[in-house]
């Protein structure tokens, strides 16, 4: 089976080690369609989405940091995009655990677009900045 979200060219940033994280982020994703189609327990998917959330927090840090080490001028409006997307996943996560809500396709597509349209958007401003700063 094809993965549901297959890594695209366009989604590189131009750094390696953000594209490293993206892409485990994606795999992570990909990971949890598999067991959704695959009707893992909701443990399981519960596992699959508590890794995804504490990657995506190590990743946020990381980005931050990057942006506050290079004093970069979108920064403040980066952070915000990023508390809103951090709170979206613990909802989730919260609410998976709580038993009040469980992973279907529509959550599925929801995290595909919350992980794509962020690279494609808010970290694609960064690309020439950081890349006028000798990053690769
Ligand atoms: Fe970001
Ligand atoms: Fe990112």
């Amino acid at each position: 089976m094809g993965e549901q979200f297959p890594w695209l060219a366009e989604y590189s940033v131009g750094i390696a080690a953000i594209d490293g994280q993206h892409q485990r982020l994606v795999a992570m994703i990909n990971e949890l369609h598999q067991a959704l189609l695959a009707r893992r327990s909701r443990e399981v998917m519960g596992a699959i989405l508590s890794q995804l959330v504490d990657y995506t927090e190590l990743h946020f840090t990381f980005e931050e940091s990057l942006m506050a080490r290079y004093d970069y001028p979108g920064q403040q409006s980066h952070q915000e995009d990023h508390e809103r997307m951090r709170a979206k996943v613990l909802a989730l996560r919260d609410e998976h655990q709580a038993g009040r809500t469980v992973i279907s396709l529509a959550v599925m597509a929801f995290l595909k677009d919350w992980l794509s349209g962020h690279i494609l958007g808010t970290d694609h401003l960064y690309k020439d900045f950081f890349q006028q700063e000798g990053l690769r």
